[in-house]
């Protein structure tokens, strides 16, 4: 006969086997993370990245991105370097804010749900020569600056009053923001126009996914809580690359794309994970969303007809070349003809079906696409959908 002791010690072991095994087996799962967590309300998005995310930074400095950019959606260029919106657009549209205003664009800007500092061209490092290799001067770092500077400068300019509070964000927004990133992209292209070796391109993405988690303290620092953040596409699979490096390009899968710069893709990936796992540790009051837009884009490219697409790799709107790509006439070039300016690289016909819009982006099709895959967080780490991404993993509780 047991004692009473007996069986309450294994009563109590029996509470800790099972309690055990339901965090163990059951707590993981998304559905559960999803019934622990709430919904957000974000106020304000505060974005930072390349072209990628870009809604008119690098057109308020330069010049304005040349048509056809913008014929399927805003029917002008629209400062982005697509046929139509970003993903950022379908992101600002989902959380019902309007879509963000470049930073850097003085010219009909309202700020009051947010700002974006993201410029085509963009890099993490700052690189030591931007013009003749196309790179922005915004590298992530001087993207931190700015928003410094922008959240100082909201406060003391919202106080003026009247239409200046109707422009600029609340201060409570800047704790309440979703902050999102997508860069890195151009500093592996950098990394390859220099000629670097393997290992040498492998030193530099540690040197950048370093820098990357300075950008990420400085919004912690200024309150940011929120970060919503993309890893980078596969650069193997895009014309301007397979057409700049031929070598590379001929060392290809079996759906074109190269193998050696995806394979250095998603080493940048791999770092930016390990940061992000090391920055969760370091900022525990923050939330991290890692998403994989590798994944979701090279899923696009390489089953293009499963989904309605068609011509995986190849730009819609160009000047012919194996992948409709010519770096010397890229998508708006024009020439002129008696006396006239005539578009030599424009849109394919029916850019709604296409996926690589002009050798390094993608169409409003295809972004629209990568959003709808994204937004339920099945690409997430860990797998919280974009509205409930305000809230911290609960395994770390
Ligand atoms: C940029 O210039 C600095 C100083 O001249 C040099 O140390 C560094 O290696 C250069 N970086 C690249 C990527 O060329
Ligand atoms: C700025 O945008 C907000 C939200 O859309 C709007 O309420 C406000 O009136 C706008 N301000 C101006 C000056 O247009
Ligand atoms: C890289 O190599 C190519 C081909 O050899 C050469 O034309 C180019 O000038 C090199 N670029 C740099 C930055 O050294
Ligand atoms: C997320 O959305 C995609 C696209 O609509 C769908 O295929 C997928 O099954 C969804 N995943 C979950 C976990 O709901």
């Amino acid at each position: 006969m047991k004692t009473t002791t007996e069986i309450w010690r294994q009563l109590v072991s029996w509470v800790v086997i099972s309690t055990t095994l339901f965090l163990v087996v059951v707590m993981p799962t998304s559905s559960m993370l999803h019934a622990s967590a709430k919904e957000c309300s974000f106020p304000a998005i505060f974005n930072f990245g390349d072209s990628n995310s870009d809604t008119g930074g690098l057109s308020a400095l330069f010049g304005q991105a040349p048509s056809p950019n913008g014929i399927t959606f805003f029917l002008s260029p629209a400062g982005r370097f697509s046929d139509g919106r970003l993903i950022i657009d379908f992101i600002a549209n989902r959380l019902g804010l309007p879509y963000l205003s470049a930073y850097l664009d003085s010219m009909g800007s309202n700020f009051s749900h947010g700002a974006n500092f993201a410029t085509a061209g963009s890099t993490i490092i700052s690189p030591n020569s931007t013009k003749s290799h196309r790179l922005s001067p915004i590298s992530l770092n001087v993207q931190s600056k700015e928003f410094s500077d922008f959240k100082l400068r909201s406060e003391l300019i919202r106080k003026r009053g009247g239409v200046f509070e109707s422009l600029f964000p609340k201060n409570i927004y800047f704790s309440e923001a979703l902050y999102t990133y997508d860069i890195g992209q151009n500093d592996l292209t950098y990394a390859y126009k220099l000629n670097m070796t393997t290992e040498q391109v492998k030193v530099y993405i540690h040197e950048a996914v370093s820098k990357f988690s300075d950008a990420i303290w400085n919004a912690y620092r200024e309150g940011g809580r929120s970060f919503w953040i993309h890893n980078t596409g596969p650069l193997g699979c895009l014309p301007y690359m397979l057409d700049g490096f031929p070598e590379l390009a001929a060392q290809a899968d079996m759906f074109g794309c190269s193998k050696p710069l995806n394979e250095m893709s998603q080493y940048y990936n791999l770092k930016l994970k390990e940061t992000i796992t090391r920055m969760r540790k370091e900022m525990p009051k923050a939330t991290f969303i890692y998403v994989d837009m590798y994944k979701v884009k090279y899923t696009l490219i390489t089953h293009a007809h499963e989904y309605g697409f068609e011509q995986g790799i190849i730009a819609c709107c160009g000047n012919g070349g194996k992948y409709n790509f010519n770096d010397a006439a890229r998508c708006g070039a024009t020439k002129l003809v008696d006396g006239k300016k005539v578009i030599i690289a424009n849109s394919c016909k029916y850019p709604n079906v296409r996926i690589i819009w002009d050798g390094i982006h993608y169409t409003e099709a295809a972004n629209h696409w990568f959003f709808k895959q994204i937004v339920n967080g099945s690409f997430s780490d860990p797998p919280i959908p974009l509205n409930m991404a305000c809230n911290s993993h609960p395994i770390h509780h």
